[in-house]
């Protein structure tokens, strides 16, 4: 039976796993692909760090960048992370010196995508990446493989745990924002520093990918990202109470020619498929032609499923599957037209807490009404012992451009008391 070298360089969460699992689980891979996995090296950045397995010096390597010079190795499997710095360097030498590459790294293959899977095609390897999107979520190969019939219109969804886990526990124990951090961080669901997680930017990198897999374009960086900070308990009950539920999604879609990339909270109704996903899950949606709607639900993080990501991409290796990175070749990918968010429309929530004093609705309806916006619904929060009220104001489809303009032009005026908020609508 062939053989097939591996290099794994990480060895962190995700790496310690893959190796154990390698190790555990050669033979029915071997069968499965035709082909016998083996670790030939392994490398991290401290060789003395405490680690749940034995390391021998035979496959230590003390420079993580010998991996890709090696002539013994066929296959490097990238697990340091980052964009930038170590993980750059061994990824590019290593497509270079024409190694095969798998990686679950977003922020480089959202970053260099296009760049590395050029020097892969030119060489004629490997460069996989289905780790890099919603961990055990099938979705890379999925679009490369058993979608490969349709024109995909739209994808969107549900692509971090982290933020999905504190916008259901708000919602579900009715806790606020703060308190359900401190538990995703006590119970290991959010990391100590959750900034990309909770800012949009991990989502925003993912959906970067899944775009030019499904519009077979080159990755475009035009994205509006919002992320949950400014989400308080305040609107998820309001969301609640008026049919809706609030998700982190990702959205990227192809209208009149133009595709739109966003990322923000969004009010999904309460019966949507979406809404159901709660905790650290995550779940995709492709609206593609023929196949119509099609849905990946799974576990978006952790060892366990990346590694069942990271094996699908080894296998595919094994079997000698010699595939263009993003799908097709370079050559054939598009510079298709990204258009802003402003020029799109969208229903919303908006919500402002003003001094409970004469006057105030009228002022901020006539806002509305100079922006063109029409109103479907208010609802008024009196805050009698503050002197305080919130005011909820559900918009018909209008100009993305136009309900900003409002937010900002009645966050200027007299009476508000905090920044306005606006939260747009999905009712797909
Ligand atoms: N964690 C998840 O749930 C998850 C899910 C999907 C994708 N991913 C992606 O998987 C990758 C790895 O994540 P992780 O959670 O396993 O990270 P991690 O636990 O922080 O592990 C990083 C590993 O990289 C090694 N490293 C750091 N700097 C290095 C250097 N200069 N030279 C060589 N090795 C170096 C570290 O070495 P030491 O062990 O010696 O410190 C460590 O083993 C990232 O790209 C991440 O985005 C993670």
């Amino acid at each position: 039976m062939k053989k097939l070298n591996i290099a794994i360089v990480g060895l962190g969460n995700i790496g310690s796993y893959l190796y154990k699992y390698l190790i555990k689980n050669k033979k029915i891979l071997a069968k499965k692909n035709n082909c016998i996995p083996i670790i030939k090296f392994i490398s991290a950045k401290s060789r003395n760090r405490k680690r749940d397995f034995k390391i021998t010096d035979k496959i230590w390597l003390n420079n993580y960048l010998d991996a890709a010079k090696s002539k013994e190795i066929d296959l490097i499997v990238e697990l340091i992370g980052g964009a930038e710095g170590p993980a750059k360097k061994l990824v590019f030498d290593a497509l270079k010196n024409k190694k095969h590459v798998v990686t679950a790294n977003k922020a480089l293959i959202a970053k260099y995508g296009d760049v590395l899977s050029k020097i892969a095609e030119k060489n004629k390897v490997n460069l996989e990446f289905e780790a890099s999107v919603c961990g055990g979520v099938p979705i890379v190969r999925s679009l490369k493989e058993s979608l490969i019939a349709n024109k995909i219109i739209k994808v969107f969804g549900i692509f971090n745990g982290t933020s999905n886990y504190i916008l259901s526990s708000m919602d579900n124990q009715n806790k606020n924002f703060n308190e359900v951090l401190n538990n995703a961080q006590k119970y290991g669901y959010a990391e100590s520093n959750p900034s990309a997680d909770l800012n949009g930017e991990d989502v925003a990198a993912k959906l970067k990918i899944l775009s030019s897999l499904c519009f077979n374009s080159f990755i475009n960086h035009k994205i509006h990202v919002e992320g949950i900070k400014d989400i308080d308990k305040e609107d998820i009950d309001n969301a609640n109470k008026l049919g809706y539920k609030i998700k982190l999604l990702g959205f990227s879609e192809i209208i009149n020619k133009k595709i739109y990339q966003r990322v923000h909270p969004t009010l999904i109704k309460k019966s949507s498929y979406i809404a159901s996903i709660d905790g650290v899950l995550n779940a995709v949606i492709i609206d593609g032609k023929p196949v119509g709607r099609s849905i990946i639900q799974g576990e978006g993080a952790g060892p366990s499923a990346t590694t069942s990501a990271l094996i699908s991409d080894i296998s595919s290796i094994l079997r000698g599957n010699i595939k263009f990175p993003f799908s097709i070749s370079n050559k054939e990918r598009k510079k298709i037209n990204f258009s802003e968010i402003r020029e799109r429309y969208f229903s919303a929530y908006l919500r402002f807490e003003v001094k409970d004093i004469q006057g105030v609705l009228s002022n901020i309806t006539k806002t509305f009404a100079n922006n063109n916006v029409s109103i479907k619904r208010i609802i008024q929060n009196p805050n009698k012992n503050k002197g305080s009220s919130s005011i909820i104001i559900i918009t018909h489809s209008s100009k993305d451009k136009s309900l900003n303009k409002i937010i900002k032009q009645v966050g200027n005026k007299y009476f508000i008391i905090k920044k306005p908020k606006l939260i747009r609508i999905d009712d797909n």
